[in-house]
């Protein structure tokens, strides 16, 4: 049996089979980690559960909400086209057209101006497949192929093609720019008075 030590410094008096503890304050990395994480989790369940902050279960929710509008609105068929042209004027659609005509790739074949490159100048009076507004919702919806080159069917939200449509409408209401010459074979005047 060994003396038990006397406490020395920071030695506590208690000894597990000759194990001595000292008392010495953590090091400041590990209280900062420690608080920091207690600071951080009060803030999270602040921002989670009462905050703006959206859980996985709510941007699942919110997933769904947006799936069943996308399906809403795909199963929607063609509006007719007095309704159409109702909307023909809607710069919110007119703005929301401009953004996807550029995002859905329109602009390979009818260039960025729609005056046409590969596919026809979309801002003149000559079309091939009539210039009321069912019918060019018609055309993009479903595409179209001929000697000319493939239009290709687009898979979008039928609300996303009325809008395209009435974008291309305001183009062709501003006037012909220059562009693809036209296919006197083919396209036919048939100007937009709408
Ligand atoms: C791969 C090339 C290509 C892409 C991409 C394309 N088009 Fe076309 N588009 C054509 C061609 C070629 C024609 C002419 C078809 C014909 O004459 O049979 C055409 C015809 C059209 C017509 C009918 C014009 C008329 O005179 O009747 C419209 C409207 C049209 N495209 C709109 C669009 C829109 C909107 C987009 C984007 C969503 C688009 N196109 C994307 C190649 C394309």
């Amino acid at each position: 049996m060994s003396e038990p030590q006397k406490p020395q410094d920071d030695l506590l008096p208690h000894d597990f089979d000759g194990i001595r503890e000292r008392d010495r304050d953590p090091p400041l990395w590990f209280n900062v980690l420690f608080y920091g994480s207690l600071i951080w989790g009060v803030g999270y369940v602040l921002h989670y559960h009462w905050g703006p902050g959206k859980t996985g279960r709510d941007e699942w929710k919110s997933d769904m909400v947006a799936l069943q509008e996308t399906r809403a609105k795909n199963a929607t068929g063609p509006l007719p086209e007095d309704q159409l042209r109702e909307l023909s004027k809607n710069a919110d659609r007119i703005a929301r057209g401009k953004a996807l005509y550029a995002s859905a790739g329109c602009v390979a074949c009818h260039g960025p101006e729609a005056a046409g490159s590969i596919g026809p100048n979309l801002t003149d009076k000559y079309w091939v497949y009539g210039s009321k507004m069912s019918e060019i919702v018609d055309v993009i919806a479903k595409g179209r192929t001929s000697p000319a080159g493939v239009m290709p069917g687009q898979t979008m939200a039928m609300d996303d093609i009325t809008n395209l449509t009435i974008y291309l409408v305001s183009l062709n209401r501003a006037g012909a720019k220059p562009g693809k010459a036209i296919d006197p074979a083919r396209e036919k005047e048939n100007p937009i008075t709408y």
